[in-house]
């Protein structure tokens, strides 16, 4: 019988082809966009407890602003040593030393000049959000070593000199989609080859408790190989009016200029400028001064006759204010109905704001069904009210200037979110 003689070389050629697809295939996959971490279907991160209360958690944190996690620390209640911090902005250090307790030489300014190597092994949580104009690794698969000269780079050589048992580095959403998806591949690479397990999702604040459309990417790298799915969203139980203060410096009221622009249609539809808002627009570092995010109108028309010392206030206010007031043209307009967010707000006035509501006892006697004939005036939102829908309590001291204080309020990261996120990793267990 004839024997049909194979043909290596065809064959290999063949291997060699299929290997090469393979290969571009294998590479295509890792071009992939990486997907986020689940979040938990489990238990409610509230309703968790943390396995670990009398330990200490050694914290260091950079780009540290005023402070989000130590202040969530706090809220918390939970022990915690603050091991390093640093920020480039001298008024964040005013803000942080005011309100956290730190030794001065534990304190950075500019993190390119901050040696980290002597906490080695002494911090268990490092913490940052490099600011996100920072990245620009367009292009090439870097290293680490290649990303120098970014801010990132900073971040991932702090957490390579101290190696923490965990760390959080936070940043804006558009970070995942930046350059078709690459940067973010080259930022996970990165964290993996430092030899950390990543995990990262994207999270809304208004998600967590506090009523702000405010969209991170919370990425957290755990030294050990760690199960870990992200807190799940829980409703919102407080919209903006309950974060309002009872008295307002008439300074945060908008002359005529202002209200213009706050109440023209395109900047309410385009969702530049929102007035009376359920929840709060992104807060943005410069919004208060180019008059976007949220804006607050006041009725001022149920005004309480008998109470004299309050009237003795409002008629100051009104001789010097008279000419800030809405026309009653542009509170017809404004109160028109003309956008859903008006029209919400309106209603929600009336139902919920209990905070307000508490003070319209002094201030406003609560007839409110009269509420959209009235004059009334519009004011931006106050640096307290801002800290508040940003996760502040009352108890962080404001020490700076109004306008200091606004930037970095909008910078900051939201308290509530940190606290679902400490809860859901339990990091009492990263203590000492
Ligand atoms: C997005 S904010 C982070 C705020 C912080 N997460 C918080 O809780 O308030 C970025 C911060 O990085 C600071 N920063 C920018 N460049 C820096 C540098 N080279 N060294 C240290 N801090 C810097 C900015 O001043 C700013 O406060």
């Amino acid at each position: 019988m004839a024997t049909v003689k194979k043909d290596i070389t065809e064959v290999s050629d063949k291997i060699t082809r299929v290997k090469k697809i393979v290969k571009k295939r294998a590479e295509r996959l890792k071009e992939k966009e990486l997907l986020q971490t689940p979040i938990s279907e489990g238990v409610s991160w509230k309703d968790l407890n943390f396995s670990h209360p009398e330990r200490t958690v050694r914290i260091g944190t950079v780009f540290s602003g005023i402070g989000a996690v130590e202040h969530a620390f706090q809220r918390l209640g939970l022990k915690h040593q603050i091991m390093f911090a640093g920020d480039i902005e001298p008024k964040c250090k005013q803000s942080y030393f005011a309100n956290y307790a730190i030794k001065e030489e534990d304190w950075f300014d500019d993190i390119r000049n901050f040696d980290a190597t002597k906490y080695l092994h002494k911090v268990d949580f490092v913490i940052g959000g490099a600011p996100c104009q920072a990245f620009s690794m367009v292009g090439h698969r870097l290293g680490f070593e290649d990303a120098r000269g970014t801010l990132f780079y900073e971040f991932a050589r702090v957490v390579k000199e101290t190696r923490p048992k965990v760390f959080l580095f936070e940043n804006v959403r558009g970070l995942l989609n930046h350059d078709k998806g690459r940067t973010w591949q080259i930022i996970h690479d990165i964290f993996e080859e430092l030899g950390y397990d990543v995990k990262f999702h994207v999270l809304n604040s208004c998600d967590y408790g506090i009523p702000q459309h405010r969209e991170r990417v919370y990425c957290l790298g755990f030294r050990q190989k760690t199960k870990f799915e992200y807190p799940a969203p829980v409703p919102l139980e407080y919209i903006m009016y309950d974060f309002l203060e009872d008295y307002i410096d008439t300074k945060y009221f908008l002359k005529e200029k202002g209200v213009k622009f706050v109440t023209s249609h395109k900047n309410r539809d385009k969702s530049y400028t929102q007035i009376n808002g359920d929840i709060q627009l992104c807060q943005k570092r410069n919004q208060q001064f180019n008059w976007h995010g949220d804006f607050v109108f006041h009725p001022d028309s149920e005004l309480t006759p008998t109470d004299e010392a309050f009237d003795e206030f409002i008629f100051d206010v009104k001789d010097v204010e008279e000419k800030y007031y809405l026309s009653d043209k542009v509170v017809k307009y404004v109160l028109a109905g003309g956008t859903k967010n008006f029209k919400t707000s309106t209603k929600t006035d009336l139902d919920i704001a209990r905070p307000l509501l508490q003070s319209m006892h002094k201030m406003h006697r609560a007839g409110v069904d009269n509420y959209v004939t009235h004059k009334g005036r519009i004011r931006k939102l106050t640096p307290r009210e801002c800290l508040r829908l940003m996760g502040f309590k009352d108890s962080f001291k404001i020490v700076v200037s109004d306008t200091a204080m606004y930037q970095q309020a909008g910078n900051s990261i939201v308290v509530d979110v940190l606290i679902a996120l400490l809860k859901q990793m339990d990091i009492t267990k990263y203590g000492i």
